[in-house]
């Protein structure tokens, strides 16, 4: 097995797709696999989406699930990280769902297995392959594809593994990508990467088809890197006073925190994909799990 799920670039372009186009078509199908597989979801940082929607994606293809939290674990004892995934796979484990603090973790875990299939969850600074999918699953919703959309990243992106995948996924499928971040959280890319970079999130938003819109995440940041939160609000955040003037559908991956980085009422906004997201966080994972676990059963799904 070992078709380990790692960054978007790890992935390509043709498995994306596969696991878009399943993703669809599960939303219609009533009809899904039966799969006599066992998945461990390891998280090590706090999740709510994430980890629910993997552990119902799981359970709703009749797979055994077992839930491991760092806190009450072994860890606590000592144990390595390498020794706890070595653990989960020598109980049988098929896939191993990685959340991890540490930029790197998931290829670290993945350098650790024999027979078990990696999936990151999100590990640290680096990559969130799978909110990546889903936003573009929810994009492709309302635009049908993505070539040539304008699709503007708001916020924190320097901190952001969505950022990075998000970035990774959308110009992979023929995206233009924008950037709007205060001056120190801006990320560092390739000196001729073809990005728009704003400094004002009214000419972001203007320009866009879509926005996605990130928290400050302060847990992964130093002291000071913004003024003050009602300065950035000032300037960065997407109120529904410039939601209404500009003509762009919003995206947040959450947790959001309203009155921040985007406005209570912009997030019930006609605008708004963001419970949308949610449903397709679940629908992209039971694709991604199918793609791994049972690719006898990826032709029968799409030729449906
Ligand atoms: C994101 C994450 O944890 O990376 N949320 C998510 O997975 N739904 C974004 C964030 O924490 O801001």
């Amino acid at each position: 097995m070992q078709n380990h799920i790692l960054t978007i670039p790890q992935l390509g372009l043709e498995r994306c797709q596969t696991i878009l186009r399943l993703a669809e078509k599960l939303r219609h199908s009533k009809a899904i696999p039966r799969l006599s597989a066992t998945v461990a979801v390891a998280f090590f940082e706090p999740s709510t989406r994430t980890r629910f929607s993997f552990e119902l994606a799981a359970h709703r293809l009749g797979c055994q699930v077992v839930s491991f939290s760092a806190s009450g674990s072994s860890l606590e004892k000592g144990e390595s990280f390498a020794d706890t995934l070595r653990t989960l796979e020598a109980m049988g484990a098929d896939a191993i769902v990685l959340r991890h603090f540490a930029s790197g973790a998931a290829y670290a875990a993945a350098g650790v297995l024999t027979r078990a299939t990696l999936i990151n969850a999100g590990d640290g600074m680096a990559e969130h392959p799978t909110q990546a999918l889903l936003d573009a699953r929810t994009l492709l919703d309302v635009f049908g594809s993505l070539d040539g959309k304008r699709i503007a990243i708001i916020g924190d992106c320097l901190h952001s593994r969505v950022f990075r995948s998000d970035y990774a996924l959308f110009q992979m499928l023929g995206a233009q990508i924008g950037i709007c971040a205060p001056p120190l959280l801006m990320p560092r890319l390739l000196q001729d990467a073809a990005v728009e970079r704003f400094p004002d999130v009214n000419a972001a938003l203007t320009w866009a088809d879509a926005v996605v819109v990130l928290r400050l995440q302060r847990e992964r940041m130093a002291a000071g890197l913004v003024p003050s939160l009602a300065d950035y609000r000032r300037r960065y955040a997407v109120t529904l006073e410039r939601l209404e003037r500009s003509s762009a559908y919003v995206l947040h991956p959450g947790p959001v925190n309203p009155g921040v980085e985007l406005d209570a009422a912009a997030v019930e906004h006609p605008r708004s994909l963001i419970v949308r997201q949610v449903a397709n966080g679940v629908l992209i994972r039971t694709a991604l799990l199918i793609e791994i676990l049972a690719q006898d059963f990826v032709q029968p799904i799409l030729c449906d």
